[in-house]
């Protein structure tokens, strides 16, 4: 079945089954906890704690998502950054029973075979899921003929989006090797502590990427070869087919979140468009496309989904103009590292010609490949390359460390890192953030300029955060550190925010953890003379409004990594 048909098909089935038909929302969600709207129960979720819904007990919806977590695995068969969600839900009205035979009767109505299906095995909080199990059974699934299993909380539970929210159980649905649909009980809140309560009522969530439904019922090897994808695909010339799917995937994406009015930028929202555009364009340039390749690929996008999501024709030039505007930017930067790359070649080559250093044993080292990959977007085999052209060699075990450390780095600082490690911009998270910088330039002082900052997590009531040392802290530099913070509180030093170039920031010798993500323009924070780093702040205007700095725990977070608490009293 075409993708349409199997969107239509969907929609009919669950609307003749009692549900209200809800059309698709934005993809820049009203949660400001999350970027962007990641599944389709999201535009739902107050009605899982109790809100009375707009549409009844039972609703179905086909819901644009984007998940920049997958970014990495794109380019295999299923993974992809933007994707449609079929999703049933239920706030309050079904439960167990008739999620599961609404969703086989479904999957038999369009000719989907179930090769098996999982269920939660249950844990320590929550009980294993013997109800949905004997429902599979009934339906002829079994443990036996491996057909029905059995998983823990990584596999079959799921939620929440954001910090907190609706959370519970899982029971999944596997064809042709891949999940296809992922049935939750919303039994539960999870709180920002991680701890669970149970909700007032019962909730359905579930969801089912179109694009699985399309490779399964298209009988293809990857969702890159379902209607959903083929002519982006076609346009798309040169051989490595990971390469060009990932171009295409970006493709998309991009042209999503311009018709939402993004605009590139370096913060938030804006940051991942101009990632998906410069990563698109780095692979482009990988497999030698003309430099404006973007372009027609952004048309096919339009084309596959005007008369589904409108907004992408009525926007075609702004998604036009944008993509255009961020590749001539982009070129501009790539041409910066070139020279970058030209200069560092020089400052290393021997001078005087002495006899002995050759060329050949010059070596572009990991820190300075990984210095530009992160400013310039320089990927591996292009630096590889023009090592090669040089003829120098290239340290890749290097480079693969740095970026291992910087990965590492990002995940530590998950959803907040677009903000700075910021999640909650209350006033008293706006503190703890100028008490993070103060804390930072106090460790530097105390344990020496190796302590980096490695991640960072702000609510309204702590400060949380992770740096480069190798050793536990003794009690006496614990109390030193907060001596020095709590000095610089009392001296009422000003907070002062500058922009300027990102490379002006760092002559002028500003801290900046997340590089990768400033490209021209960043703000620096200034704290009087005592701390100067790269931020997208908010922060308080001066120390005096802070209080009392406490540090409440020093402990282990990875190897080589400290993290500390710390509370404003
Ligand atoms: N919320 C679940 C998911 O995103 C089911 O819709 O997989």
């Amino acid at each position: 079945m075409t993708s349409r048909e199997l969107r239509e098909k969907f929609l009919s089935f669950f609307e003749k089954n009692g549900h209200k038909i809800v059309p698709s929302s934005s993809l820049l969600p009203s949660d400001p906890t999350v970027l962007f709207t990641t599944a389709g129960m999201q535009q739902f979720k107050p009605y899982y704690l109790g809100e009375k819904s707009l549409f009844g007990k039972n609703a179905a919806s086909c819901q644009k998502c984007l998940r920049i977590s997958d970014i990495d695995e794109v380019g295999d068969e299923r993974h992809l950054t933007f994707f449609e969600m079929l999703g049933n839900f239920s706030f309050g009205g079904y439960q167990k029973e008739e999620a599961i035979k609404l969703a086989k009767e479904f999957l038999d109505s369009v000719g989907i075979k179930i090769d098996y299906v999982t269920v939660f095995s249950g844990d320590k909080e929550v009980l294993r899921d013997e109800e949905s199990a004997k429902i599979w059974q009934k339906l002829g699934f079994s443990e036996e003929k491996g057909t029905l299993r059995f998983c823990g909380r990584e596999d079959n539970f799921w939620g929440p989006t954001g910090e907190e929210g609706p959370c519970g159980p899982t029971t999944e649905i596997y064809s042709q090797d891949i999940e296809v649909w992922n049935i939750v009980f919303n039994q539960y809140y999870c709180h920002k502590d991680k701890s669970l309560t149970e909700l007032p009522l019962f909730g359905v969530d579930t969801g089912m990427g179109l694009e699985r439904l399309a490779k399964v019922s298209q009988n293809v090897p990857t969702v890159f070869e379902t209607d959903l994808f083929g002519l982006i695909m076609k346009e798309i010339k040169g051989d490595d087919l990971k390469t060009k799917r990932i171009i295409a995937d970006h493709a998309k994406s991009a042209v999503f979140l311009a018709s939402e009015g993004i605009l590139p930028s370096n913060l938030e929202r804006g940051y991942i468009l101009r990632r998906l555009i410069r990563r698109g364009i780095r692979y482009g340039k990988l497999l030698n496309l003309s430099h404006d390749f973007l372009i027609p690929l952004a048309k096919k996008v339009i084309e596959i989904y005007k008369d589904i999501y409108p907004e992408v024709l009525s926007k075609e030039d702004e998604i036009i103009g944008i993509i255009r505007g961020e590749e001539e930017k982009f070129e501009k930067t790539l041409e910066q590292g070139l020279k970058e790359f030209k200069d560092y070649v020089l400052r290393k080559e021997p001078k005087g010609g002495h006899a002995g250093v050759a060329r050949d044993q010059m070596i572009l080292d990991g820190k300075e490949a990984f210095y530009l990959y992160q400013t310039f977007g320089f990927p591996k085999e292009i630096m590889q390359e023009l090592c090669k052209e040089e003829n120098i060699k290239f340290d890749e075990r290097g480079f693969e460390e740095e970026l291992k450390k910087h990965q590492e780095l990002s995940r530590t600082a998950s959803a907040g890192m677009f903000k700075g490690g910021l999640v909650d911009s209350g006033e008293q998270a706006v503190k703890y953030h100028t008490a993070n910088h103060l804390l930072l330039a106090a460790l530097r002082q105390v344990l020496g300029s190796h302590v980096l900052q490695r991640g960072s997590n702000i609510t309204e009531e702590r400060l949380r955060f992770d740096f480069s040392h190798p050793d536990k802290m003794t009690e006496e530099e614990i109390k030193k550190v907060e001596d020095i913070v709590n000095q610089k509180i009392k001296e009422g030093l000003p907070v002062v925010c500058e922009e300027m170039a990102f490379n002006k920031a760092k002559e002028v010798g500003a801290m900046g953890v997340f590089e990768s993500k400033y490209g021209e323009k960043v703000k620096v924070y200034t704290v009087g003379d005592f701390s100067k780093e790269i931020c997208g702040g908010p922060h308080v205007n001066n120390t005096s409004e802070l209080g009392h700095f406490k540090i409440v725990k020093e402990e282990s977070s990875s190897s080589g990594i400290r993290r500390i608490r710390a509370i404003l009293e």
